[in-house]
């Protein structure tokens, strides 16, 4: 059984989220060396964005009258799918862009949904940590509280749709100290971004732990 591994970041060495993910599959690897780890980086290489209307499409078309675009669009919505039946221990960088889940995740959300009979629990009791980072504040109080439609998505389709056994790790201001508007928020940044990577190492732990068991 294989450990998945997803990346969503656009900013690629520079990612926020992919170092917490590093921290949490850093400790599942250093206990299981011989885990096989699947990876996919949907910031650097996207799943095709015409993929997932053409594997809809496939789905009702007879096979003989298919298309090769909804052919390859069926074929990689099966892949995307397997990877996560598959998977034992699951770690997703999935950052906020645009008050939103990035384009790149939600085609890769959508192509998985396709990939699977209707209703699949994809994710089923597996352990599953999902980490996210914003460049700003989304708490209760802060003028943009509810602005982030990312987190809450992919609660939803991970634990509730797919069934996953899911841990969220949250880093907020991480543009404290790269926006200088943002100045005045360096210190709490700095401590959020402390306390964030002790829950990875945390998270990483119990996911070795999980796997073990
Ligand atoms: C194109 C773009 C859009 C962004 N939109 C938002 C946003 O809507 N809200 C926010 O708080 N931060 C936003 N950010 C900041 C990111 O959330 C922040 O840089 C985060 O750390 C990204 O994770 P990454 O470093 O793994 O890419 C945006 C960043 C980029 C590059």
């Amino acid at each position: 059984m294989t450990v998945l591994r997803v990346d969503a970041t656009i900013q690629g060495d520079r990612s926020a989220s992919s170092e917490l993910a590093d921290v949490v599959l850093d400790h599942l690897v250093a206990a299981h060396p011989d885990a096989p780890v699947v990876r996919r980086h949907l910031g650097r290489d996207p799943l095709p964005a015409d993929a997932w209307a053409a594997a809809v499409a496939a789905g009702a078309t007879p096979e003989a009258e298919r298309t090769d675009l909804q052919r390859q669009g069926l074929a990689t919505a099966h892949q995307v799918a397997g990877e996560l039946q598959e998977a034992s221990s699951v770690v997703l960088a999935m950052p906020l862009y645009n008050w939103g889940v990035s384009q790149h995740v939600k085609t890769w959300v959508d192509l998985a949904i396709a990939g699977a009979p209707y209703g699949a629990r994809l994710l089923e009791g597996t352990p599953t940590v999902l980490v996210t980072t914003r460049g700003g504040a989304y708490g209760e109080g802060t003028p943009r509280h509810g602005w982030d439609h990312n987190t809450d998505y992919l609660r939803r389709v991970l634990a509730e749709v797919w069934g996953a056994d899911l841990t969220v790790i949250e880093r907020e201001l991480t543009l404290a100290g790269v926006n200088p508007a943002m100045d005045a928020f360096i210190e709490a940044g700095a401590l959020l971004h402390k306390q964030a990577r002790e829950a990875a190492a945390e998270a990483g732990a119990a996911l070795a732990a999980r796997r073990a068991a």
